[in-house]
């Protein structure tokens, strides 16, 4: 049933049971919209007008400034940060609003207490900024090497070992605070050792011995690396640290176009792009309004389990090579797929880049593999959570089958629920373009409770997004958020909530974890490693590992990793694959394929 036909059936209803009209209450502004139609059935039209009207004004509306904060963003640590612009080339980790005292300062005093400052983690250093607009730090700490432990009400203490400076910041919450303690420590751990205590030989061992993790800077003849996630594409090369190109993984499919022409694609495979538009174009207004958005790397169930629509990728694949400026012929290339990219959808890629677009090697990988890798590691359970979850344990680069868990929804899930938070307390933004704006909201207050019964009981402090540089065409300007920031990711832990009946996050890994060999579970239990966008929200790693802890004996050590990039861990994963020393003989090249378009190929890149 649409919201229309929805909301008239309300009317309906509450005609018939409101006898007397003079007791209507005028509505809040934010009444959940049924509520506020059961109180003023005689309203309906004007509504129904206003939200045509309403509509209308969406069609135009160009949600370009929203995506940009939601893609440009290159690598990110805490949900409190703003984004790079999407070229940038500038490495840094978390980053958002603290507190601080004065430097070399460890009590509060009268004249000289907190400060509101923008921290940044970059090169070594812990950064504050006037604020996130400001360019020029206006001070820094070593974090390379100095002691950095949780101090009382939030707070976290440093001391730099270099020069004795010491500085006390404090978070605005518990989780806050263990996300900025835990990235601070792994920071100030000189030559950090390698997690994993199974790791023998692989990425990070050859790489140690090689020494080739020295890029080669401002080179522009490495190796394309292509990570197709369901949601963004990202892609540079093997010397970018970060993915220098990120779109929407989306097509605008022009209708009028499709009929007039009866085609989508060309003869050469690509999406043809008199009807197909993809990345941001797809959304903007004069293209959208006749056309159909779609996602073709969200996994589909509906016919073939998991299928992906691989003809599209063409499409990405070219705009990719268009935004490096870089020439496809001779190219090395390495893709990171989903895991449900079939051999035939390999095969189909292989014959787009070597046919068309003259590449002169090619390496496919799944995503959650590489993103272990990221981690300098080659055994552990990767728990990669970005639009959809994937669980895999893996030892010495071999993915155990058994153990494999997936579910097809995650981040978008979480992000549709908020909607309908947002929309019950009377914030309308049910619009699938909407959707990136509920998104965006997600990203700035979404936290994973560590005591949901708790913290529901209590009201915290609503956090007000603001969301005026969108420019909506209601002109809303800010949202506030109160403890259904909670709310909307608790189902990953109670998928129930969702409406669901899948296994939650934490009952996949224990299940993933005892799927595998009893000699392998400790080790497993201590190297769960985190991967993916949906893995940044706030307290989701404090939550699962208290949740795995429950699962096993007290005796068993658990341990949850989040590295602070892993927003882009596949594509860091990539990088390290292209530093191995047998890295080519992992490669299919174009001779090859020509000679022998066949699966058998495909051994040398299983796992
Ligand atoms: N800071 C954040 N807090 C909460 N969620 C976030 C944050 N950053 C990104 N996300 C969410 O992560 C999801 C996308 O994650 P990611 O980019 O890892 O997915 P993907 O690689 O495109 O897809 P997949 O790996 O599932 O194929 C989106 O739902 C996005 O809203
Ligand atoms: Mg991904």
């Amino acid at each position: 049933m649409n919201d229309l036909s929805k909301l008239s059936e309300l009317r309906e209803q509450a005609l018939s049971d409101t006898s007397d009209e003079s007791e209507l209450r005028t509505p809040e502004p934010d009444t959940p919209l049924e509520s506020y139609f059961l109180l003023n059935p005689s309203d309906m039209d004007n509504y129904l007008h206003y939200k045509a009207v309403n509509h209308e004004k969406l069609t135009d509306w160009d949600p370009t400034t929203v995506l940009k904060e939601l893609y440009g963003k290159i690598t990110q640590g805490s949900r409190t940060v703003t984004r790079l612009p999407s070229k940038s080339k500038k490495v840094t980790c978390m980053q958002g609003y603290l507190d601080k005292l004065p430097m070399n300062q460890t009590k509060v005093r009268t004249f000289k207490g907190w400060k509101r400052r923008f921290f940044q983690i970059a090169r070594g250093k812990l950064y504050y900024y006037e604020d996130h607009k400001s360019e020029t730090p206006l001070g820094n700490i070593d974090i390379l090497g100095s002691e950095v432990v949780a101090g009382e009400n939030n707070t976290v203490n440093i001391s730099a070992r270099m020069n004795g400076d010491k500085l006390v910041i404090r978070c605005g919450g518990e989780s806050e605070r263990d996300d900025w303690l835990t990235n601070l420590q792994r920071m100030s751990v000189i030559d950090t050792p390698i997690p994993g205590s199974l790791v023998k030989e692989g990425p990070t061992a050859l790489l140690a011995r090689e020494g080739s993790l020295k890029k080669k800077k401002n080179n522009k003849d490495g190796t394309v690396i292509i990570d197709l996630g369901a949601t963004t594409i990202r892609a540079g090369l093997s010397s970018d640290d970060v993915p220098v190109v990120s779109f929407p993984a989306a097509f605008a499919i022009k209708k009028a176009e499709q009929q007039r022409t009866g085609r989508r694609f060309t003869e050469s495979g690509l999406p043809d792009p008199h009807t197909c538009r993809c990345g941001f174009e797809a959304f903007y207004p004069e293209i959208r309004k006749d056309a159909k958005i779609i996602y073709p790397l969200k996994p589909s169930m509906k016919i073939d389990k998991y299928s992906i629509k691989v003809r599209y990728v063409p499409g990405f694949l070219e705009k990719v090579f268009r935004d490096l400026e870089l020439d496809s012929k001779d190219r090395v290339v390495v893709i990171s797929h989903s895991r449900h990219l079939s051999n035939r959808d390999k095969e189909i890629l292989l014959d787009y880049l070597f046919g068309q677009m003259n590449v002169r090697a090619v390496y496919m990988q799944q995503q959650a593999l590489l993103s272990l890798y990221s981690y300098s590691v080659t055994s552990g359970l990767i728990v990669d959570i970005g639009d959809h979850i994937d669980i895999l344990p893996v030892i010495d680069g071999s993915v155990i089958e058994k153990g494999v868990m997936c579910l097809p929804y995650g981040g978008q899930q979480v992000t549709e629920y908020l909607g309908k938070l947002l929309t019950e307390s009377g914030y309308r933004l049910f619009t699938d373009i909407e959707s990136y704006v509920v998104r965006y909201v997600k990203e700035q207050v979404a936290q994973v409770s560590l005591d949901f019964q708790e913290d529901m009981a209590s009201s915290p402090k609503a956090i007000e997004v603001d969301i005026e540089k969108f420019k909506l065409p209601d002109d809303r300007k800010m949202i506030k958020v109160g403890n259904i920031k909670y709310r909307c990711t608790e189902g990953l832990f109670n998928t129930g909530l969702y409406g669901k009946d899948d296994l939650p996050l934490h009952v996949m890994v224990e299940r993933a974890i005892k799927a595998c060999e009893i000699d392998h579970r400790r080790m497993f239990c201590k190297n769960v490693y985190l991967a993916g966008g949906t893995s940044l929200i706030n307290g989701l790693s404090s939550r699962l590992e208290e949740e795995i802890r429950t699962a096993f004996p007290d005796t068993v050590q658990v341990k949850v990793t989040g590295g602070e990039d892993r927003l882009n861990a596949a594509y860091k994963g990539a990088i390290v694959m292209t530093g191995l020393s047998n890295f080519q003989e992992l490669l299919i090249n174009k001779e090859e394929w020509s000679n022998d378009q066949s699966e058998g190929l495909f051994k040398r890149w299983s796992t």
